[in-house]
C-alpha cells in the first residue's frame, strides 16, 4: 500500500511523491544503465552529470553569482558548527543567537576561539528578531554569525542580515530554498539538505571565493573547504545518493516555478495555520511573537501537557504525523516546508477545530 500521510516532520522531512516516484522508477537501472546511481563511481561518467544538475540546480534557483561555490559536504550542518570556525575564526567572531541551534554553533565556535555573542534572545524564550539596527558588530569580528530559521523554536528572519562589511555565515538548514534571497549578502551559507533539499547525509555549502583563501594552511583535508571546492566536493566518496536526490528536488522546484513560486505557497500555508491559531480564543498559543514567526516551522502550546500528549496522538491516528515538538520545549510543531501540500495545512486545522470542539 502506497498511502501517503501528511508528514509535519521538522526533518528528515517530506519529499516530493513526483521525486519519490522518479527515484523509485530509476532504481534498478539509472538511465538505462544498468545499475542504479548508488551502485557506480563517483567519478564515472554516469555520476558527472548528476553533480553537475545539483549544482546547476542550486546555482539557478538561487542565483547564486560565478564567484561563489557550491558544495555537497557531509557530517550534517552540525559539522558546519565547527567548519566554519576551525577555518575562519582568526581573531574572534560575532554570533547573533536567536535559538537552540544558534546556541549549538557558539558553544562549537568557544573551542576555536574568542566569540562575541552580539545578541541573543535567549531570557525572553526565543521568541523573537532583532530589527536590523539592533546588531552591533565587533571591530575584529572574522565573520557574522545567525541562523536565518530557528526550526525548533520556530522563529525566522524575514531578512537577509547586512554585515556591513564583515563576511555573513548563515546556518539555512531549515529555510533554504523556501523563498529569494540575496546570494551576495553572504560569504558562506549552509543547510544541511534533509528539511528542504533532499535527504539527510548531505550538507549543502555556498561559499564565496574569497573565503577560501582564508582557509589555514595545513587545515585537516576533511575540513579544509578550499581542497573540498578544489575536488568539486569529491576529496573522497560523496553522499552520491543524497546528491542524486538534490537534483531531482532542484529540478521539481523549477518545474513548480522556483523559489519565488515556492515562497507564496508557504506564506499561504503558514497563514492558514497561524489564523487557526490566533482565532482559538487562546486554546492554541503561538510559541513566536507574531512578526519573527517562521512560515517553515510552526510552533504552538496547548492549554496543558496532558492535552498536547493527547492532540499528538490523535493526530497521528487521523494521517497526521510528526506534530510532537522539539524535546526541549514540548508543545506542537507544524513543519511546512517546500514539499509539503496546502490542503495539509487545511487538514491539520480541521483537526485542530475538531480537537478544541471536543476539549475546549
Ligand atoms: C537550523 C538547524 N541547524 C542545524 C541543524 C543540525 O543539522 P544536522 O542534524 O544536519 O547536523 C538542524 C537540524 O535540525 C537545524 O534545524
Amino acid at each position: 500500500m502506497n498511502r501517503r500521510i501528511y508528514n509535519f516532520s521538522a526533518g528528515p522531512a517530506i519529499l516530493p511523491a513526483e521525486v519519490l516516484e522518479k527515484a523509485q522508477a530509476e532504481l534498478l537501472s539509472f538511465g538505462g544503465i544498468g545499475m542504479s546511481v548508488m551502485e557506480v563511481s563517483h567519478r564515472s561518467k554516469y555520476f558527472a552529470p548528476v553533480l553537475e544538475a545539483a549544482e546547476k540546480g542550486v546555482r539557478e534557483l538561487l542565483n547564486v553569482p560565478e564567484n561563489y561555490r557550491i558544495l555537497f559536504l557531509q557530517g550534517g550542518a552540525s559539522l558546519q558548527f565547527s567548519m566554519v570556525p576551525l577555518n575562519f575564526l582568526k581573531t574572534a567572531a560575532d554570533y547573533v543567537v536567536t535559538g537552540a541551534w544558534g546556541e549549538k554553533a557558539v558553544k562549537e565556535a568557544k573551542k576555536c576561539g574568542r566569540v562575541n555573542v552580539i545578541l541573543s534572545t535567549k531570557d525572553s524564550g526565543y521568541k523573537s528578531m532583532p530589527a536590523p539596527d539592533e546588531l552591533n558588530f565587533s571591530a575584529d569580528a572574522d565573520y557574522v554569525h545567525y541562523c536565518s530559521n530557528e526550526t525548533i523554536d520556530g522563529v525566522e528572519f524575514k531578512y537577509d542580515l547586512d554585515g556591513k562589511g564583515i563576511p555573513v555565515v548563515c546556518d539555512a538548514s531549515s529555510n533554504i530554498l523556501s523563498k529569494p534571497i540575496d546570494i551576495e549578502k553572504y560569504a558562506l551559507i549552509y543547510a544541511g539538505a534533509q528539511k528542504n533539499i533532499g535527504p539527510s547525509g548531505v550538507t549543502l555549502v555556498i561559499v564565496r571565493d574569497d573565503l577560501l583563501e582564508k582557509v589555514p594552511e595545513n587545515q585537516f583535508s576533511m575540513l579544509d573547504y578550499r581542497a573540498l571546492a578544489a575536488q568539486d566536493s569529491m576529496l573522497n566518496t560523496p553522499n552520491t545518493w543524497g546528491i542524486y536526490l538534490v537534483s531531482l528536488v532542484c529540478e521539481w522546484l523549477k518545474e513548480k516555478g522556483g523559489v519565488a513560486a515556492m515562497a507564496k505557497i508557504n506564506e499561504e500555508k503558514a497563514k492558514i495555520i497561524y489564523d487557526a491559531i490566533d482565532r482559538s480564543d487562546g486554546f492554541y498559543r503561538g510559541h513566536a511573537d507574531q512578526p519573527a514567526r517562521s512560515l517553515m516551522n510552526v510552533t504552538f502550546r496547548l492549554p496543558s501537557e496532558e492535552l498536547e500528549k493527547q492532540f499528538v496522538t490523535e493526530a497521528a491516528a487521523s494521517g497526521l504525523d510528526g506534530l510532537k515538538g522539539h524535546r526541549s520545549v514540548g508543545g506542537i510543531r507544524a513543519s511546512v516546508y517546500n514539499a509539503f501540500p496546502v490542503e495539509g495545512a487545511h487538514a491539520l486545522v480541521d483537526f485542530m477545530r475538531d480537537f478544541t470542539q471536543r476539549n475546549g
